[in-house]
């Protein structure tokens, strides 16, 4: 079969002979990848997943049993919009840009490259955790979500290869040329290469880390580059269902929990064998702060940049007044000799901070959700996001040390208050310890809850993946 055949598209490939050549030299390293570094031992099962098959937004996808390396990436571009202009910065009311504009060449490439780079990154990291999957429904959702990160990455390619020409070329074997945690060439950024080995680790990194893709998306999906915003608008149909798995899993976690602590006779849920709220609280401190560190420093001109030359703006950039931001300014704590001042930053320098802002906004909606499962179970506990400036490694926090509220401490103290706030070795170790499979449809395993439902509208126990 031809490549265009293989790859649903909708941006005319059968026509376009030069791109049609380049991707299917570029293709068979990507199926090598897949199957090198995808997820361990299930290449061969057929898993119940849906493919993308049109920007319809009534029937975009399609669902049925696929075996994960022969899944139909697609490349998929939202609709266009007609009369688009560029909707901030300097070039404001310009029409948008159907090429690559010569001066922003380089800002454009770096952009896409580093989102490029998160999407096989994460399947990287999670390539183990089917193994340990705690039921057949949950297994499948991982694998939805890492063969969505697999068409998001052809979708990032697609734009380096159409737009980028030979500089696209290498950006694109570049992509599957670096792995998570490789000492020598590892991935772009920090919090995409430690492994993921654990499924409370899983869930919350599709509850934070993957929300920060979801922002990062947005604020794409505004880009005078008219080919990327369209790009990114269409990721984030799918995006929306990774913030399901995380939120969901994490949610049924706390519901099992629940159960458990009210179960047990001294009110401690790992006798019962479930996870505590206490250890569900230091990996929301963890994975909140290390997906914080991923929107950049508080102060960059480089987001200022961006934002000037109208290639990324903020998330729904159509609800701010004041689209050039050269006015207003955002009032942000900076330390200053051990204590916190206050400092008024130009708002185009502030933009990371702005939509950190809109993600610190969204999490607490799903905090909230939780929550509410914690009250109806009669529990006083109560999760909670730790202040922004807790555990940071990038930015003006970066290198000091906060409590959970955000207030400035020696080292010594937090060093000595760490296994708090964070997950401690014994931690770790007890999360791993519960990690069994469950392969029974319908099953699951006991720390964790049932979802309300089941996928595609079939029950809970049916059986969503055949293993081969
Ligand atoms: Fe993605
Ligand atoms: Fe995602």
């Amino acid at each position: 079969m031809q490549l265009h055949e293989t790859i649903p598209n909708n941006v005319e490939l059968a026509g376009d002979r030069k791109l049609l050549r380049a991707l299917e030299q570029w293709q068979p390293s990507f199926l090598e990848w897949w199957r090198q570094m995808g997820p361990e031992s299930f290449q061969s099962a057929d898993v119940y997943l849906r493919t993308a098959v049109s920007v319809d937004s009534s029937g975009w996808a399609h669902f049925d049993y696929v075996k994960m390396p022969e899944y139909r990436w697609g490349i998929f571009l939202a609709t266009p919009e007609a009369e688009r202009a560029v909707g901030f910065g300097d070039r404001m009311g310009q029409p948008v840009w159907a090429e690559v504009p010569g001066e922003y060449r380089n800002l454009l490439r770096r952009l896409i490259v580093t989102q490029a780079d998160t999407e096989p990154a994460s399947v990287e990291q999670q390539r183990r955790l089917g193994q340990t999957a705690p039921s057949l429904y949950d297994l499948r959702n991982l694998f939805q979500v890492n063969v969505e990160e697999g068409r998001h990455l052809w979708a990032m390619v697609y734009l380096l290869h159409r737009y980028f020409g030979r500089d696209g070329r290498e950006e694109a074997e570049a992509l599957l040329a670096r792995h998570s945690g490789d000492p020598d060439r590892p991935r772009i950024l920090g919090a995409f290469n430690a492994p993921i080995d654990d499924w409370l680790s899983f869930y919350m990194f599709a509850m934070f880390t993957d929300r920060d893709g979801k922002y990062q998306l947005l604020a794409l999906a505004e880009s005078g580059f008219d080919p990327l915003a369209r790009t990114t608008r269409f990721m984030l149909t799918e995006e929306a269902h990774h913030m399901f798995v995380g939120e969901t899993g994490i949610r049924r976690i706390v519901q099992r929990s629940c159960e458990l602590t009210r179960q047990a006779p001294d009110g401690d849920a790992r006798r019962l064998g479930g996870i505590d709220l206490p250890t569900l609280q230091k990996y929301i401190n963890f994975w909140y702060s290390v997906s914080l560190d991923l929107f950049g420093g508080e102060i960059s001109s480089n987001a200022a940049e961006y934002f000037a030359c109208g290639l990324k703006g903020r998330a729904g950039e159509r609800k701010y007044d004041d689209h050039l931001a050269l006015q207003g300014s955002y009032r942000m704590a900076v330390p200053e000799d051990g204590r916190l001042g206050e400092q008024d930053v130009p708002l185009r320098n502030a933009m990371n901070e702005v939509l950190r802002d809109a993600y610190i906004e969204d999490n607490q909606r799903g905090l909230d959700m939780w929550n509410k499962t914690i009250a109806e179970h009669g529990i006083d506990l109560r999760l909670c996001l730790p202040s922004r400036r807790f555990n940071r490694r990038i930015g003006l926090y970066a290198g000091l040390h906060f409590t959970t509220q955000g207030e400035p401490i020696p080292q010594e103290e937090f060093d000595g208050r760490r296994d708090e706030w964070l997950p401690s070795e014994t931690d770790r170790a007890y999360v791993r310890s519960l990690m069994r499979p469950v392969r029974e449809p319908g099953v699951m395993a006991n720390w964790i809850a049932a979802p309300t439902k089941g996928i595609d509208g079939k029950p809970l126990a049916y059986d969503y993946v055949r293993l081969a």
